[in-house]
C-alpha cells in the first residue's frame, strides 16, 4: 500500500509533531493511535474499571464512543459527545495507557477501529505497533528515535508552555519507566519493523525529520 506512512517510536521522539505536519501538507487523514489508547485508560479510571480487568477494558475498548472532529487550527477528541482532548495529555494518563496497553484483549479490540481510518486520499499512523501490527502492508514504515533525555526536555517543555509544574527529573523517570513497559511487553513490544527506516531525531529539528521522510517516501 503506498499511500500510507506508518511512524512508530518512544513517548517524546516528535512522532506527533511530525504526523500533523505531514498529514497537512499531504492532505491525508491521520491516526493517532495513542489517542485512542489514552481515551480508553481516562474512561476507564472514570468508571472505576481496574487497569488489569482485561474483559472490561476490552468490552468498554469495543464500545467506546469516540470521536475526532476538526476544529480548524486542531482536532477536537469527543468521548460521547464530550471534548476531552485536555485530559488525556497528562503522565497519569499516559502511564495508565501503557498499562492497559500490554492487554492481549484491549489491542484485538482496537485493530478494526485502527484499520478503518486507512481511507482516500492517504494515511499517516502514529503509534507504536503502526508498522508491525496494525499496517504491515505499509511501504514507507519509519521508526523515530532520540534520547530518552533529549525526550523528556522536550516533554518538559511541552508541559511547562501549558502550565503544568513539573521536574525534569520526574518526567525522565516516568519516560523511561515506560519505555521500558512499552519494549519489553508480550504483545506488540515497541521496536522498529523488520522494513523500517530508523531515524534518530536527537540532534535533528523537527522540519529536518519531516524533510527526511518526505524523501523516503519520493513525495
Ligand atoms: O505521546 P506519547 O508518545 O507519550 O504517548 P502516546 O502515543 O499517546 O501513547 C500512550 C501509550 O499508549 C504508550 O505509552 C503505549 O503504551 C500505548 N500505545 C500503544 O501501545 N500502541 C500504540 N499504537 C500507541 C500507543
Amino acid at each position: 500500500v503506498s499511500n500510507l506512512i506508518t511512524i512508530d517510536g518512544p513517548s517524546g521522539s516528535g512522532k506527533g509533531t511530525v504526523c500533523h505536519i505531514l498529514a497537512k501538507k499531504l492532505q491525508w487523514h491521520l491516526l493517532d493511535s495513542g489517542a485512542l489508547y489514552r481515551i480508553l485508560a481516562y474512561a476507564a479510571l472514570q468508571k472505576n474499571i481496574l487497569l488489569n480487568d482485561s474483559k472490561k477494558l476490552a468490552d468498554l475498548a469495543l464500545t467506546l464512543d469516540v470521536s475526532f472532529v476538526s476544529n480548524g487550527t486542531g482536532v477536537d477528541t469527543l468521548l460521547a459527545g464530550k471534548n476531552i482532548g485536555d485530559k488525556l495529555r497528562t503522565e497519569i494518563v499516559g502511564t495508565a495507557a501503557s498499562e492497559v496497553a500490554s492487554i492481549e484483549l484491549v489491542r484485538s479490540a482496537l485493530l478494526a477501529r485502527q484499520k478503518a481510518f486507512l481511507q482516500k486520499p492517504g494515511l499517516i499512523a502514529d503509534g507504536r505497533d503502526m508498522g508491525t501490527v496494525v499496517f504491515p502492508e505499509a511501504k514507507v514504515k519509519i521508526f523515530l528515535d532520540a534520547s530518552a533525555e533529549e525526550r523528556a526536555q522536550r516533554r518538559f517543555n511541552q508541559l511547562q508552555d501549558k502550565g503544568f509544574n513539573v521536574s525534569i527529573a520526574q518526567i525522565l523517570s516516568e519516560i523511561k519507566e515506560r519505555d521500558y513497559r512499552d519494549r519489553n511487553r508480550a504483545i506488540a513490544p515497541l521496536q522498529p519493523a523488520d522494513d523500517a527506516f530508523v531515524i534518530d531525531s536527537t540532534e535533528l529539528t523537527i522540519n529536518e525529520v519531516v524533510e527526511q521522510i518526505l524523501t523516503l517516501t519520493e513525495l
